[in-house]
């Protein structure tokens, strides 16, 4: 069998040192922010994925219909012989262009989540033997150490993560994964599209509470890791759309006056009765839109394509 490798990019206090100043920097001041990369512990990544079955959330079904569609033309278009994919989560829907990538030499799946990527990295070297599987517990944020491996390189960048990301940041984001690519190298990245208030709004707020429990998870985090006393139920999930800035934003309202300690921070935080805490963003994107912002960091939008209901889009750009 294939290798599986598991390498973890930064010491393990760097998580630790992240997550405080993530949260001192989120919840100490107003309005109270913290980053959506702390929903992703072990149960954070199971409920991610039991919301991607949701009848509610389409993008994973849209993405994965193009996907399916398109992963010839893709393998045709890179010959990539590394696949290099930021946020993997469960590799689901990258089980497609794996196949279709008759050349690929090493599959780099990059995530916070070690359990996400380690149930993923051994469903696939079982499934494609001779394929190596290099997987990197890193933060996509962050510069990346990648493998020495053969190219052509494809970056992925699935499932609207990248909407995750402020404007600022998105830029920034984008001209990191340039960095990593030589000209002709390409990235195949997933953008959720604007459409009615209504399904994006349900999308983030499903009838069975899924979403909900995914959001407070960030609170259980918070408590196991530095040893915070939210309750949970003391908060509301709250999904709104941001019209002006075409972004979906999560919450968490606190039901009523309440204090919280944080003593790993030394830091108590004061709630106000439907206070939030914003715990995610999640941008809708415009064709126009997408291909700037890749221009921008110098790579050339070659292909757009969209599922049959035209509500999410998969690009293939090339850096220059
Ligand atoms: C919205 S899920 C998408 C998962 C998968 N790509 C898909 O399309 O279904 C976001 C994924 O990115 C990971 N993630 C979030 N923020 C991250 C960060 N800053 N660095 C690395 N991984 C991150 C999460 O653990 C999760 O697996």
């Amino acid at each position: 069998m294939s290798p599986f490798l598991l390498t973890r990019t930064l010491p393990e206090d760097a998580t630790d040192a992240a997550l405080r100043a993530d949260v001192l920097r989120g919840l100490a001041h107003t309005p109270r922010t913290l980053p959506p990369k702390w929903f992703y512990d072990a149960h954070g990544s199971d409920l991610f994925e039991q919301i991607t079955e949701l009848p509610e959330y389409y993008p994973t079904r849209a993405e994965r219909e193009i996907l399916i569609a398109r992963s010839g033309e893709i393998a045709a278009a890179t010959g990539a012989r590394t696949l290099i994919e930021l946020g993997s989560g469960s590799s689901e829907k990258t089980r497609h262009p794996i196949e279709a990538l008759t050349g690929l030499h090493t599959y780099v799946p990059v995530d916070v989540s070690e359990s996400a990527l380690t149930q993923a990295g051994h469903a696939l070297i079982a499934e494609r033997p001779g394929l190596e599987v290099h997987a990197l517990i890193a933060d996509f944020t962050a510069p990346l150490t990648l493998p020495d491996t053969p190219g052509p390189r494809l970056v992925a960048f699935l499932g609207g993560t990248i909407g995750n990301l402020l404007p600022a940041e998105r830029a920034a984001f984008l001209a990191s994964v340039r960095a990593l690519l030589s000209p002709g190298d390409a990235l195949l990245l997933g953008t959720d599209l604007v459409k009615d208030e209504k399904v994006l709004v349900r999308a983030y707020d499903d009838a069975a509470g899924v979403t909900a429990a995914f959001n407070k998870n960030v609170l259980t985090v918070v408590n196991r890791e530095l040893g915070a006393d939210f309750d949970p139920r003391a908060f509301d999930h709250v999904a709104v759309w941001d019209a002006e800035n075409e972004w979906i934003e999560m919450r968490l309202r606190s039901r009523t006056e309440q204090i919280v300690k944080i003593p790993a921070l030394d830091l108590t935080v004061d709630f106000a009765a439907g206070e939030d805490i914003r715990t995610e963003v999640s941008a809708k994107f415009r064709k126009e839109g997408v291909r700037a912002e890749l221009s921008s960091a110098g790579l050339d939008l070659a292909r757009w394509w969209t599922d049959d209901e035209g509500r999410f889009a998969l690009s293939l750009s090339v850096a220059r």
